[in-house]
């Protein structure tokens, strides 16, 4: 039985912070950011955005070609959660209306909880051929103020429905996976931004890979050669050119720097436009390669590499299926992209890093920034009430 991503969509917020506005702030060449970690802009969300509204953006849409009430089960990855006890998808469930025979499951582990709860799903599809499983990974991406994380904030939801005989991508069984316990990037339940000892941070990432990929070789016998094309977590998105010239080092590949570029390219392209949004990072990389891959990818190979701080990281692959090009949401993804809103960087203090009046009483009225169909409206009671318009 084939099982794998059958839909992805993913949503960001309306506002962006420009690395060229946040250069001049800084008085910082802006090639440091263009090119230097290969970053244009950051996805800035509103005080009335958070994980729950990006998760509804981005489901809904999936909506329309397949039926709600077949969702069996919701699996949300995020490490920016808003309730220490209920999960994230109990709210996710009420707005989107889904069946009440379904279950709802929240998922951390930094950015990799994404990929674990891909692999739940396809564990579940396995099991009962007629799960229907909608998986969401989404994330707001915040750090100090003047802290080396600053320039790579951002946010954005990723949500897939994984199924038998998937319409755009069949998951391949195997994969390589491995786990330290390490403090490079971690957010303690009193803080609302993370913390990162960033360079430390790299060396990890970079070490993960080393060790996963010699892992998924080991289990599943592929090689470098048996794949076509790469997807990278991308907390910034020239971490994938410095993860991918460590895979070519460590297998001997000869790729030249603009063979290497050519290469990521198509995955880099939202990424690069949204700022790291965590767990989604990985799938919002997919979703651009499908949508932005300069030729038909039928029958080709997929390797994907998703990487949590803290750390666990994992190897896995996937065959593009015939046809995958008529049930993408290439125009939509587009268009959010193109119409935020830009910020200027006072603007962008005032949205992302000041404290809504109120909060600790859990009594709040949220202005309205978020022009999109899903809002958080108010606190009362400590309780968070959204809307759907
Ligand atoms: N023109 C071109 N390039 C320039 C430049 C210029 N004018 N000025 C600087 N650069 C280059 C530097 O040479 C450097 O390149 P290399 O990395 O290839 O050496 C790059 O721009 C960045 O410059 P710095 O190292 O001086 O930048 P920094 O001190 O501000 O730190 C960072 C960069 C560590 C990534 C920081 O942004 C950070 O801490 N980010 C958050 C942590 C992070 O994203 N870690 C990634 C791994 S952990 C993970 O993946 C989980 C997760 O999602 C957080």
């Amino acid at each position: 039985m084939k099982v794998g991503i059958d839909l992805i969509h993913f949503a960001t917020a309306d506002y962006y912070l420009g690395l060229d506005t946040f250069a001049a702030e800084k008085g910082v060449d802006v090639n440091k950011y263009y090119v230097g970690i290969g970053q244009e802009r950051m996805s800035i969300a509103p005080p009335d955005e958070d994980i729950v509204t990006l998760a509804a953006k981005a489901a809904d849409p999936l909506f329309n070609h397949i039926e709600r009430d077949k969702i069996t089960a919701v699996l949300l990855a995020t490490e920016s959660g808003v309730d220490q006890s209920k999960s994230a998808s109990a709210y996710l469930h009420g707005l989107l209306g889904l069946h009440k025979n379904c279950r709802l499951i929240e998922l951390k582990h930094a950015c990799y909880a994404g990929a674990a709860a891909l692999q739940m799903a396809q564990g579940l599809v396995h099991a009962n051929p007629n799960e229907k499983v909608l998986v969401i990974a989404a994330d707001i991406a915040k750090y100090d103020v003047d802290s080396s994380g600053e320039a790579t904030q951002g946010c954005g939801a990723a949500a897939m429905i994984i199924k038998r005989d998937p319409r755009l991508l069949t998951l391949e069984p195997g994969s390589g996976f491995y786990s330290d316990d390490v403090m490079d990037f971690w957010r303690p339940n009193y803080r609302e931004t993370a913390l990162v000892d960033g360079k430390y941070s790299t060396k990890v990432y970079l070490n993960s890979l080393r060790e996963t990929w010699k892992h998924f070789t080991a289990n599943t016998g592929r090689r470098y050669e048996d794949i076509d094309w790469f997807c990278y977590h991308l907390p910034f998105t020239k971490m994938a050119e410095k993860a991918h010239r460590q895979l070519t080092r460590l297998t001997g590949v000869e790729l030249s720097d603009d063979e290497l570029k050519t290469l990521l390219a198509p995955m880099q392209a939202y990424n690069r436009q949204l700022g790291n949004s965590y767990t989604a990072s990985l799938f919002i990389g997919l979703a651009s390669l499908l949508d932005n891959a300069p030729e038909d990818l039928t029958g080709q190979r997929i390797g994907l590499f998703s990487y949590g701080s803290g750390c666990v990281s994992e190897f896995f692959t996937g065959i593009v299926e015939p046809g995958y090009r008529d049930h993408l949401f290439t125009e939509d993804h587009r268009w959010q992209i193109d119409h935020r809103q830009p910020l200027d960087y006072a603007d962008y203090l005032q949205l992302y890093h000041t404290q809504p009046e109120g909060l600790y009483e859990g009594q709040v009225v949220l202005p309205e920034y978020n022009r999109g169909r899903y809002r958080l409206k108010a606190i009362r009671d400590h309780k968070r009430l959204y809307e759907r318009r």
